[in-house]
């Protein structure tokens, strides 16, 4: 085969141009010089502050986690630290963020690194997604912002940004369409900065049109907070972290939730191993 023949069947899964190609970097790099978004974690590559942020960031807007990701750098600066810390001291800090789940992943994630990685997080994505909390997702992002890696990364922003230029007048467009594009666009040069240079891509165009997401197979509106059972979970270990050993009625009495209900909740954080139940109290499991 001839080299261009050989050059435009590399191109054929997404139709891209090396023309096409540049001036779609060219186009997201731009918008990130004129106003990129400041944040802590993108100053680092320190892979246990890389997953630290990242799990925050897994359902939490970026605003809401800038704090909380310093103030818990401050407190267990690395995996020893959070691996030694009772695990109520880890939620305490958590709070705040919700999907009080993570903090407990987390936590078990360091024990984990400590006793069986030798302290050190592995960076192949697949061993990475081995490790509780950690999804495809997480563990792409670990390999792109704390190892360098030339990995395929989606999420929110990034699918706006493919889906806003390659996809104009489609709807419900699965992510492995979006791969191709992904992959044949990468900037393996600086994976770091051309991730951060699409999401924040991705983010603007949020503000500016429809978001483009929602033209996504996989698009899925957060569930309203208000009234839920994730509510009354939050309620609950917000509770037991100021009044250990809490009984059942003590906690119906201050989140105002029906007994039948609270049981079921509570049965589940003890399935969970977020609470235990100890002398018909309840208490933040310790760990
Ligand atoms: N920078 C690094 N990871 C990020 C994320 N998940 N969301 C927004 N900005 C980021």
């Amino acid at each position: 085969m001839e080299i261009t023949g050989l050059i435009e069947s590399l191109y054929s899964r997404h139709g891209l141009t090396h023309e096409t190609i540049l001036q779609f970097r060219r186009e997201i790099y731009d918008n990130y010089k004129a106003n990129p978004r400041p944040m802590p974690w993108r100053q680092t590559d320190d892979p246990y502050r890389i997953l630290v942020s990242e799990v925050m960031l897994q359902q939490t807007r970026v605003e809401r986690v800038a704090g909380k990701y310093l103030q818990f750098i401050a407190a267990f600066p690395d995996f020893t630290a959070l691996g030694r810390a009772p695990f109520p001291e880890v939620l305490a800090l958590w709070q705040g963020l919700g999907y009080n789940r993570r903090a407990l992943s987390l936590h078990k994630t360091a024990r984990l690194v400590i006793d069986t990685f030798d302290g050190k997080l592995p960076p192949s994505p697949a061993a990475l997604q081995t490790l509780p909390g950690i999804g495809a997702y997480t563990a792409a992002a670990i390999a792109a912002f704390a190892f360098h890696q030339p990995v395929v990364l989606i999420e929110t922003n990034i699918r706006s940004v493919y889906i806003h230029f390659f996809f104009m007048d489609r709807q419900d467009v699965p992510d492995r369409e979006i791969f191709p594009f992904i992959r044949a666009t990468l900037d393996a040069d600086d994976v770091r900065t051309w991730y951060y240079a699409l999401m924040d891509y991705g983010a603007r165009l949020k503000q500016q049109f429809t978001n483009p997401s929602r033209r996504s197979a996989h698009y899925a509106r957060q569930a309203p907070f208000h009234g839920s059972d994730r509510q009354v979970r939050g309620k609950i270990l917000k509770m037991l972290l100021e009044k250990p050993f809490s009984s059942s009625t003590e906690i119906a009495e201050l989140t105002g939730v029906d007994m039948g209900r609270l049981c079921k909740i509570l049965t589940q954080l003890v399935e969970e191993n977020l609470v235990i139940r100890k002398r018909k109290g309840y208490a933040i499991a310790e760990n």
